[in-house]
């Protein structure tokens, strides 16, 4: 059994689930994996946190350099979003010897590239499966599943929020506002509700998509954007009389060496895979070139399969570390057959 030790920052929707899986899987998880996960501390600005979440003070900060200073956790959870100070704060980590998991899809859309790379001059890992579409192993599934494939093109549903929104209007007759106050309830919308219906969240994980699928950074401001901030309930219902569905899809496209991305709604007829695609639900649509056509579907938004992708990544560390220890510890059993002689 492998223990991993890890500091949360930042307790909002996602850090109080990942606090919660921690307590409520770790037994679970640690029976299913080999990795026993340990909550060593939790940090938030709002004192208040520790105690709503039931946590001991001491494993509750309002001070994230308790975390990142402390020698006896493995691995950073970074959930506070935004680019200051989490961009410092993930460097300290990894500086700090921590490996990072994050979901902070902003960030990454801008310094994926830097962050990767000092993570790799320290020896440590930056995860980030809880950055794109929520509970949909996609990260992974481009990492390694899919590694042998060429990808040329991928479409994606993969702002919940605005699918959310859009599906409401269109089966619930719901007003725009009116759905986006129940996304916001239900804890799928960004504080910033405007990230997600101008479409920038969308462009910000189709940036590290396209970084996985093409190895290329695109700048954010080369992603041709359009929210459904300017969808009506009359534009849904119109759509709806024709046969079609309006998505908010995002578009990844590779032509020899022009890259093409796109944030945009989409008509798309009703039979379209990614027409029942409603709710909270994202999906992607990608071909390979060798295993032909995927669709990956799943909640792209939430607390608990948010909280899924985070732990999956904390997991992953430690089924890594065990795997460490093991060839240590069959590196030290041969050379200890070799005989020593101390005194020359
Ligand atoms: N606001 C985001 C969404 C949260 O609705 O998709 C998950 O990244």
């Amino acid at each position: 059994m492998k223990r991993i030790s890890v500091g949360v920052i930042g307790l909002g929707t996602i850090g109080s689930g990942v606090v919660k899986a921690l307590r409520d899987k770790r037994g679970l998880i640690a029976e299913r994996s080999g990795v026993d996960m340990h909550l060593a501390m939790a940090c938030d600005v709002r004192r208040s946190r520790g105690a709503q979440l039931g946590l001991p003070p001491s494993l509750f900060t309002i001070n994230p350099q308790d975390i990142i200073k402390n020698e006896k956790i493995d691995c950073v959870v970074e959930l506070i979003g935004g680019q200051h100070p989490a961009r410092e704060l993930i460097l300290q980590a990894l500086k700090h010897k921590k490996h990072v998991v994050t979901a902070n899809k902003a960030l990454l859309a801008s310094d994926i590239e830097d962050i990767l790379s000092v993570a790799a001059k320290s020896g440590r890992q930056l995860k980030f499966e809880a950055s794109v579409c929520g509970g949909i192993p996609i990260i992974k599934a481009l990492k390694e599943g899919l590694v042998a494939n060429r990808i040329d093109s991928l479409y994606g549903i993969i702002n919940g929020t605005s699918n959310y929104l859009l599906s409401k209007m269109s089966q619930e007759s719901l007003s725009f506002a009116e759905a986006l106050s129940l996304a916001k309830k239900k804890g799928y919308a960004e504080r910033q509700s405007r990230l997600d219906i101008e479409g920038i969240d969308a462009a910000h994980k189709l940036v590290i998509l396209c970084y996985l699928l093409f190895s290329k950074l695109v700048p954010l401001d080369a992603v041709i954007r359009e929210g459904i901030s300017g969808i009506s309930e009359m534009d849904v219902r119109y759509a709806g009389e024709m046969g079609l569905v309006i998505k908010p899809m995002a578009i990844a496209k590779k032509d020899h060496e022009s890259l093409e991305a796109r944030v945009h709604p989409t008509l798309l007829p009703k039979s379209h895979p990614l027409a029942v695609v409603n709710g909270v639900f994202n999906a992607i649509l990608l071909k390979g070139d060798m295993v032909g056509d995927m669709l990956f579907y799943g909640r792209g938004a939430g607390q608990s399969a948010t909280t899924s992708a985070v732990i999956s990544d904390i997991v992953d560390l430690g089924r890594d570390a065990l795997e460490e220890g093991r060839r240590k510890a069959k590196a030290a059993a041969r050379v200890s057959r070799i005989r020593r002689v101390d005194e020359i």
